[in-house]
């Protein structure tokens, strides 16, 4: 099957930077690589759908792991959407301590607190006419969603110490690798901002479950590494790509990029890349794999419980069944596998009821 790009003009202007270097939004708004790997079906089915939504004047949430590639999709959203090309604004709400999100957002006027020496427009008014992704919106604190709210409904921004309100016209992408459902049932998110953000939401699926994306990903990871570098590409050894096929990738592709480009600075200019220039701990995933995947079904499994202590208790209870289950329901090797003295085994055996 071949891969699908994205029809991206690779030269197309980067994004403008909205502000200075240190801002979380400078430097987010830098590492944008423009090119777009789709090759599996369930990657192709979630950009397909936000292709259709771009037409269409809808805030949309992008949900992932972190690393997936949701500021990728808010891009392509933002490029399909046929807005002002250039007007793509990105930031991180939760790297904006609270009391500078407003004068972000919004702007602020001249003299509006002590460090405003000068007028700034606000990430809303730069964003005019085209898109602005709101990234790790799950982390905005109680007054900030009240405040953005509140120009989300009226589509109005009023600067920081001002007086006067500036209508806009904003597409709004957000992104979140938190349960913000699950945020809103424990009060922690509103509801009413829930609505105005996440009408649609889109999904990626971790990059754990795409082993054709982890095959081109690499690809096109390391051809940009040699571009880079101006040396030529090596070949892949076959081990190397079964160990990256093995790894369970809890960074996904943002850490598949710096996989590759590790790896390919340890070969140091050799013909082929092999497992032995990966990591150890990427190379001995194996062995951690299946420790991953329990601790991953256990807080998938324990979600519905609120507090921590009842979360853990139910982890716990996971991890004693899969353990008996293993040892076919030997106690004693149950017991010695998980490093407990078979008495504290047998207590916590008769706790959770097994
Ligand atoms: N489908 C993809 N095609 C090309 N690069 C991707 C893709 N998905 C993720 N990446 C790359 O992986 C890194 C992380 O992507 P990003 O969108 O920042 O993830 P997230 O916002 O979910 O944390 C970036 O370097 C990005 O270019
Ligand atoms: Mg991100």
């Amino acid at each position: 099957m071949s891969s699908e790009f994205a029809k991206y003009d690779t030269a197309a202007a980067t994004p403008r930077l909205v502000s200075t270097r240190s801002s979380p939004v400078a430097a987010r708004s830098k590492n944008a690589s423009r090119q777009v790997i789709l090759e599996s079906s369930a990657l192709k089915r979630v950009f397909a759908e936000a292709a259709q939504l771009a037409a269409v004047d809808v805030p949309i949430l992008v949900t992932g792991e972190s690393g997936t590639g949701k500021e990728v999709l808010a891009r392509y959203i933002h490029d399909c959407s046929g807005n002002a090309p250039d007007r793509f604004c990105a930031v991180n709400c939760g790297a904006i301590p609270s009391h500078l999100l407003e004068s972000t957002l919004f702007g602020h006027v001249k003299g509006a607190f002590t460090s405003a020496d000068r007028e700034a427009r606000g990430l809303f008014r730069e964003a005019d006419g085209g898109t602005l992704f709101l990234d790790e919106v799950g982390e905005l604190g109680a007054a900030s969603q009240v405040a953005l709210l509140r120009v989300l409904e009226t589509k109005r921004v009023r600067p920081v110490g001002s007086s006067q309100e500036h209508a806009i016209t904003v597409r709004i992408v957000s992104a979140t690798n938190r349960d913000i459902e699950a945020m809103v049932e424990r009060g922690l998110f509103r509801l009413d901002l829930y609505y105005r953000v996440a009408p649609v939401t889109l999904e990626i699926p971790p990059l754990r479950s795409r082993p054709e994306d982890v095959r081109r990903l690499t690809d096109v990871f390391l051809q940009q590494a040699c571009e880079r570098s101006g040396r030529a590409v090596p070949e892949v050894d076959p081990g190397l790509r079964e160990a990256l096929a093995r790894y369970p990738w809890p960074g996904n592709a943002r850490e598949l990029r710096y996989v590759i480009e590790r790896a390919f600075s340890v070969s140091a200019g050799g013909d082929v890349l092999r497992a032995a220039h990966l990591s150890e701990r990427v190379r001995r995933a194996e062995h951690s794999q299946a420790a991953d995947d329990i601790v991953r079904t256990c807080i998938a499994q324990s979600a519905h419980s609120v507090s921590l202590a009842s979360r853990m208790a139910r982890c716990e209870a996971l991890i004693i069944e899969e353990s008996l289950r293993k040892m076919n329901g030997c106690r004693t090797r149950a017991a010695a596998e998980l490093g407990v003295p078979l008495r504290t085994f047998m207590r916590k055996v008769a706790k959770h009821g097994l």
